[in-house]
């Protein structure tokens, strides 16, 4: 039997999705020492093999196959369009990607001005602004910290993820547009889903048994 090789996106997403893999049965001890520098684990016995790497160059490791599964959020699988399997929707890391500014750009947003548009996902601003509201922007790509683009003048508007709403409240910006909903992605290599098909179905099945039993829970707390 090969192994089969997992990339995670590393950080938060990590850690639920070890969780999660424990709740079917699947542990990897090494990987939760926090002052590790080892970069791949391994389960022997399930001839299973992890690695952590950023989250925009998982899509990439599996759509070349050097991993045959891949955990990463909806968001880097919409930017970075790569040929893969998007499988299962694992229900955690839930957010939203919005337009977002000070109040007053959304005159800006409803007359269709031309405006700039910082963000940290070009490709998918781009598909919102030119495919689905026919509106020509300049965008500018940042790396992070978005939120201070409007505010020191750069754009008028970002593309960027809203989770709390909190780093928006604090720095006097709102949603002024909805793009997507947001979470974490299970995604397969298109040649691995053929060659490991019952192994990697099985897993799926198991995975998506806890994702629903989970949110079977979640409804019922939230009718009490
Ligand atoms: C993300 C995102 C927002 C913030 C949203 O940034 O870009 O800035 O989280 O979360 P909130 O709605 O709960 O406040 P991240 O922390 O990933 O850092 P970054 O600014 O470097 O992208």
């Amino acid at each position: 039997m090969r192994y089969l090789t997992f990339a995670l996106g590393k950080g938060r997403l990590a850690q639920q999705t070890l969780a999660l893999f424990e709740e079917i049965g699947i542990t990897c001890q090494e990987m939760k020492d926090p002052g590790s520098r080892k970069l791949i684990f391994v389960n022997e016995e399930l001839k299973l093999r992890f690695f952590l790497a950023k989250g925009p160059d998982v899509p990439t490791y599996v759509e070349y196959g050097a991993a045959d599964i891949g955990v990463v959020g909806k968001d880097t699988i919409m930017e970075e369009q790569r040929k893969l399997l998007e499988v299962l929707d694992l229900g955690f890391g839930k957010c939203r990607m919005c337009v977002c500014g000070p109040a007053q750009a959304k005159e800006l947003l409803a007359h269709q001005e031309q405006i700039r548009v910082a963000t940290k996902y070009p490709n998918i601003a781009k598909d919102y602004f030119y495919n689905r509201k026919n509106q020509t922007v300049e965008i500018i790509k940042l790396n992070g910290s978005i939120e201070l683009a409007p505010i020191v003048g750069l754009s008028e508007v970002i593309v960027d993820i809203v989770e709390t709403g909190s780093t928006l409240r604090e720095n006097g910006l709102t949603v002024l547009e909805e793009v997507c909903p947001l979470s974490a992605r299970v995604v397969v290599n298109q040649v691995s889903m053929k060659m490991e098909n019952q192994r990697i179905t099985r897993l799926l099945q198991d995975l998506n048994r806890v994702v629903q039993a989970r949110e079977a829970e979640n409804a019922k707390r939230g009718e009490q």
